[in-house]
């Protein structure tokens, strides 16, 4: 896959008139590596000019990158600025080189793109057809798929939350003053589980508002929860061992799991949950069970009491680990969250992890496990070998937000922004389907599954409402087992409330096309 078709998300997006950062292009000076032999026959001269030609044809170096100052070079290389200065005026006359009055060196921006040579040192090398051998778990993993909805920015697109509204200016102050006051000794090496302030400010919260038992020595930093999960695979699971999976499920979790090379075991999900008994049937003997019992993705449903004492006793019979993922729990719009499975769990089997990529922005990638104390010294041998530990900066500034009360505020404001934007995308799909749609999952999150009448295909819905920019994912794709129900996954963290309306009635101009298909085909 080429990596330019991946998307960019980008906080510095023209629709976020609050963030009130400039997009600058950035030239830098970097030097390319210049091997000078003072023995050599060649004058420095012409090494060094050699060397700027190759890396550019061979587009080491970029168009329109700065390149070092004729002084700074000549320090670099331990060299007289004489031979540094000719081989400049060469590449200049070439074209190679364009300089700029008073701003420096740069990289011509006039040479043509596609440049004659490709490869390393300019000799193209013939690659052998197919792919050349990779690991047996990086060939597991599906490859990403340029899907329209997944990277749709538009109404109805999944898992983004309202950055709009993300107060950006107490932010940044947040920002500045910690750099403004910073000391050295955070800018060093820290620990592997992160701040220790920070860990006893997510202790407190999860505490008081997640009812999770847990003490600060046992929470993790963590790049997000795609990263706990990573790491609480390498702990927890070997390759062959089984899992259990929700299904239909979140297929990034799925694959975190498949990277570890576990045997995957699709667990129905119903209104209650995970389907304990089905997953007994299933493989008893499973190692571990990844679930999302406040707010079950993608269904929405919660898991019961009596499904959780199930999966509770399961473990602890078993020897089995529960990864629990609150990825959303705090946004619930009818009665109160339900506790974590976490703070019910008296036999330390589950791990409890949580993100703040949907309370406040996915790419701030934050989040956090807690886990059993007699697991600490394993997580943090992993950890260490893994990334070592996490930036301290955003440790630092979501400490003092949440402290200094800005984080309950921001939840109280965007839960009231959410539950707005959720009842007038129910009552509009009410409207314009009545019964022809089953809502599913809308008391709490960021999205709700709509389930498609029988004889539709939720992908080639899903590609025909991206054409009039309605951006929901299809259902399907998220189960793992042999049935699938045919629906939509509807997210309206960041469809505004005047966009709602006219996207569902793009949506319904799709169904109704759809159906008129259908019936010629009939
Ligand atoms: C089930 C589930 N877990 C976790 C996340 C968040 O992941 P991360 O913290 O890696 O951004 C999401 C986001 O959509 C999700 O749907």
């Amino acid at each position: 896959m080429d990596s330019s078709n991946w998307p960019e998300t980008s906080l510095l997006d023209p629709a976020l008139p609050q963030a009130g950062v400039m997009m600058r292009k950035v030239a830098t000076g970097f030097v390319p590596i210049i091997a000078v032999d003072r023995t050599s026959s060649v004058p420095l001269h012409r090494q060094i000019y050699d060397t700027y030609r190759t890396a550019i044809l061979t587009q080491k170096l970029a168009t329109g990158q700065k390149v070092p100052s004729s002084r700074s070079l000549a320090a670099e290389l331990g060299v007289s600025r004489i031979p540094v200065l000719s081989a400049y005026a060469q590449l200049l006359e070439e074209g190679y080189f364009e300089s700029k009055a008073g701003g420096g060196t740069f990289v011509s921006r006039s040479l043509p793109e596609k440049l004659p040579f490709s490869g390393h040192d300019g000799q193209v090398k013939k690659l052998s057809s197919g792919r050349r051998a990779v690991s047996r778990r990086s060939e597991s993993l599906p490859s990403f798929m340029p899907v329209p909805w997944l990277y749709g920015r538009g109404a109805f697109s999944v898992g983004q939350v309202a950055v709009e509204h993300f107060p950006f200016q107490i932010w940044s102050r947040l920002v500045s003053r910690y750099y403004r006051g910073v000391r050295a000794s955070p800018l060093h090496f820290s620990g592997p589980m992160g701040s220790k302030d920070f860990r006893n400010t997510i202790a407190k919260y999860l505490r008081t508002v997640r009812a999770v038992n847990c003490d600060p020595d046992q929470i993790m930093v963590v790049n997000g929860s795609q990263q706990a999960l990573d790491i609480t695979a390498r702990v927890l699971v070997d390759a062959g061992d089984s899992v259990w999976l929700e299904d239909p499920g979140y297929r990034l979790g799925r694959q975190a799991f498949m990277l570890a090379g576990c045997e995957l075991v699709p667990v129905p999900v119903d209104e209650e949950g995970l389907d304990v008994s089905a997953g007994l049937a299933a493989a008893r003997n499973a190692r571990a069970a990844y679930v999302t019992p406040s707010h079950q993705f993608p269904m929405g449903s919660t898991m019961s009491p009596s499904r959780r004492r199930q999966l509770l006793e399961w473990a602890q019979s078993e020897g089995a680990w529960i990864i629990e993922d609150d990825y959303d729990g705090e946004y619930r719009y009818q009665n109160l969250p339900p506790a974590s499975l976490q703070g019910e769990d008296r036999y330390a089997r589950v791990i409890y992890i949580g993100t703040f990529s949907k309370t406040l922005y996915p790419s701030l990638r934050m989040g956090y496990l807690v886990m059993p104390s007699d697991l600490v010294d394993r997580f943090v041998a992993v950890r260490l070998a893994m990334d070592v530990y996490p930036s301290d900066l955003f440790q630092a500034v979501l400490s003092d937000f949440i402290q200094e009360g800005h984080y309950s505020r921001h939840l109280r404001r965007t839960r009231l922004l959410y539950r707005e934007r959720r009842e007038i995308l129910v009552k509009a799909l009410r409207e314009h389907f009545g019964s022809a749609l089953e809502i599913r999952g809308e008391e709490s999150g960021l999205h709700l599954v709509a389930t498609l009448p029988r004889g539709f295909d939720d992908q080639q819905v899903a590609k025909l409402a991206a054409q009039r920019n309605v951006w929901a994912w299809p259902l399907s794709p998220c189960y793992l087992g042999t049935t699938s129900q045919q629906g939509l996954v509807i997210g309206f963290g960041r469809t505004t409330p005047e966009e709602i309306e006219p996207a569902v009635r793009r949506l319904k101009r799709v169904l109704d096309e759809l159906s008129r298909y259908r019936g010629t085909m009939s």
